[in-house]
């Protein structure tokens, strides 16, 4: 069950002319080309990151950014949700997704039973602006959904113009280092490449040159988009979505345009999207199985979004020292920003 093309998005490629499908070739080679030239350093499998604009990503994820900065018209009524990797972007998209379409979800064929949530919330890098083409997502219905792991100080310039909502994502470093640090095992191991030791890898993460990190300037770009326009950028933690699901679904709901009426609540509507979209049905349905995406990256088996799905599993690897170095740099990097965990 593979993937190449995000399921809102197989009816936004148009035919083109040579003299188009050339152009848009064109553009993707010289972003190559520029990004090639940027410093690089071990990463993620098969793949170097790529330092730009104070941020690291793999080359063809960096060069989607590019053309999703310089081509993604966003529009008022879109969403886009923002995550650093591992913080719980999956979730947030199945959440997301099952809220803005619950009437669809209400029937017994919810699309999130054979889809993944990366299908149903196309990512910009991942699977919008991918394989040299452009795509005229005017053909998609309102509200659009997009993921995002691109850092706030390099969006699409029309995200801030457009006034679109931005739902950001965070969880505890620890945690989300922890995650990263199974996932790009996982990865290196398919791709025969020695695996990381946790204390390399937390070098590297603990340095900055993480995919799309620096974690922390991640999370105080988009915390600075919401000071400054808090209606428009909502700041969720996974560790209290966790905790207080509820809660976060109505905020989230109530954010995006969408709030649950008394009768929906009544009705156990809430409670049912959190089911839906928990770690233990979405773990164990078959799309999430054995389901993957070919991507420009390689190949991700849907699989590997899932392993545990809990708060404070970090204390089952870090040491007492690794542990103290990440809050270190929490605290020093968060002070006075009013974030904290
Ligand atoms: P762990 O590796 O700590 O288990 P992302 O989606 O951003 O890649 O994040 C992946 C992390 O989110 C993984 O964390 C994964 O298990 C967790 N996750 C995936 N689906 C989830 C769900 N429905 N509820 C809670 N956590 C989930």
């Amino acid at each position: 069950m593979a993937h190449s093309q995000s399921y809102p998005l197989s009816k936004c490629l148009p035919s083109q002319t040579k003299e188009e499908m050339e152009n848009q070739k064109r553009t993707y080679q010289s972003f190559r080309r520029l990004v090639s030239t940027l410093l690089s350093f071990d990463g993620v499998a098969n793949h170097p990151l790529y330092c730009y604009n104070g941020w690291y990503a793999a080359l063809p994820l960096l060069v989607s950014a590019i053309v999703a900065r310089e081509h993604f018209k966003a529009q008022p009524a879109d969403v886009l949700l923002a995550t650093c990797p591992k913080t719980g972007t999956t979730w947030l998209k199945a959440l997301l997704f099952a809220t803005v379409n619950r009437s669809s979800h209400t029937n017994s064929h919810p699309p999130l039973a054979t889809l993944s949530p990366h299908q149903c919330v196309p990512s910009l890098e991942f699977s919008v602006c991918v394989n040299d083409r452009i795509p005229d997502l005017d053909a998609l219905s309102s509200p659009r959904l997009f993921g995002t792991h691109i850092p706030f100080q390099s969006l699409p310039a029309s995200v801030i113009d457009s006034g679109c909502r931005i739902v950001y994502l965070y969880r505890d470093p620890k945690d989300c280092f922890i995650s990263l640090w199974h996932f790009v095992n996982k990865l290196r191991a398919k791709d025969n490449i020695e695996l990381w030791t946790l204390d390399e890898a937390l070098e590297h993460f603990s340095n900055g040159i993480s995919p799309f990190g620096p974690y922390w300037e991640h999370v105080l770009g988009y915390w600075n988009g919401h000071l400054e326009r808090p209606q428009k950028v909502l700041f969720l933690k996974y560790e209290e979505l966790m905790q207080h699901p509820k809660v976060h679904l109505k905020r989230l709901a109530e954010f995006v345009g969408s709030p649950f009426t008394e009768d929906e609540e009544k009705e156990g509507v809430v409670e049912g999207i959190i089911r839906l979209c928990s770690f233990e049905n979405m773990s164990n349905s078959e799309v999430n199985k054995i389901g993957r995406a070919e991507l420009e990256v390689g190949t991700v088996e849907y699989s590997l979004f899932f392993r545990r799905g809990d708060v404070g599993g970090w204390a089952n690897h870090l040491t007492p020292e690794m542990a103290r170095r990440l809050e270190e740099i929490t605290e020093s990097k968060f002070r006075g920003s009013g974030l904290s965990f």
